[in-house]
């Protein structure tokens, strides 16, 4: 299974990929993880990546692209992958395409998590007391909430045009949000 995860801020992508991770015996990308792995090693690219991260606007298509390409030379990648946080834009899912052409690993379905804004909002609130992350800070969540608007969201007429696209109501306990993954595969 060839699957990437979309969906705003908190709608739920990293939580379920976890499950999916188990389900389908493949592994979780997460884009956000990388570079926050980055950033935690002090590495050159955390350097650069860290304060825009934490203004909650997209880190540049380049070094997105080489951690992917970096990412998907790895063996583990041939039995199929979930991709979370990536792509983020259509550029991104234009080279997200090309990078799989080359690999011969086309996709196979593009998930959409739907949660409306003002539950999103109080999720990542209670994370950012639970957890603490940077980035979910009121000011980096509503600018967040708006880059995906504006760059994210047209992603999903990508996906929704090459027939991929699967829309999941993300509201609900997890086994539900979960259950409601597996039959949008069945479907596909
Ligand atoms: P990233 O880490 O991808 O963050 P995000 O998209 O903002 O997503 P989150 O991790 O906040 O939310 P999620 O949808 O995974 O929800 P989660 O399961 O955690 O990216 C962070 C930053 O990195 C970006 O802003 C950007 O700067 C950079 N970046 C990453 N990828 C990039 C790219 N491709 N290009 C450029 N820059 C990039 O759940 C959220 C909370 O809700 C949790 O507390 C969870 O417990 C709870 N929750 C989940 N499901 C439910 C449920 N059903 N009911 C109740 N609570 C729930």
């Amino acid at each position: 299974m060839r699957l990437v995860l979309l969906g705003a801020p908190g709608s739920g992508k990293g939580t379920q990929a976890t499950r999916l991770k188990e389900h389908l015996q493949v592994p979780h990308v997460s884009t956000g993880d990388l570079l926050r792995a980055e950033v935690k090693a002090g590495s050159p690219l955390g350097l650069q990546a860290k304060e825009v991260m934490a203004r909650g606007e997209l880190v540049s298509d380049d070094i997105l692209l080489g951690m992917l390409e970096d990412r998907f030379s790895r063996d583990d990648m041939a039995r199929g992958f979930i991709l979370d946080g990536y792509p983020r834009n259509l550029a991104q899912a234009a080279a997200l395409d090309a990078l799989l052409e080359r690999i011969g690993q086309p996709m196979d379905i593009a998930v959409q998590l739907e949660v409306d804004n003002e539950l999103l909002i109080d999720r990542l609130a209670g994370r950012a007391q639970a957890e603490g992350r940077a980035d979910d800070n009121p000011e980096s969540v509503r600018k967040r909430l708006q880059v995906y608007d504006d760059q994210t969201a047209p992603v999903i007429g990508y996906y929704r045009d090459a027939g991929k696209l699967a829309v999941v109501d993300g509201v609900g306990t997890l086994d539900e949000v979960f259950g409601r993954i597996l039959a949008a595969f069945e479907r596909q």
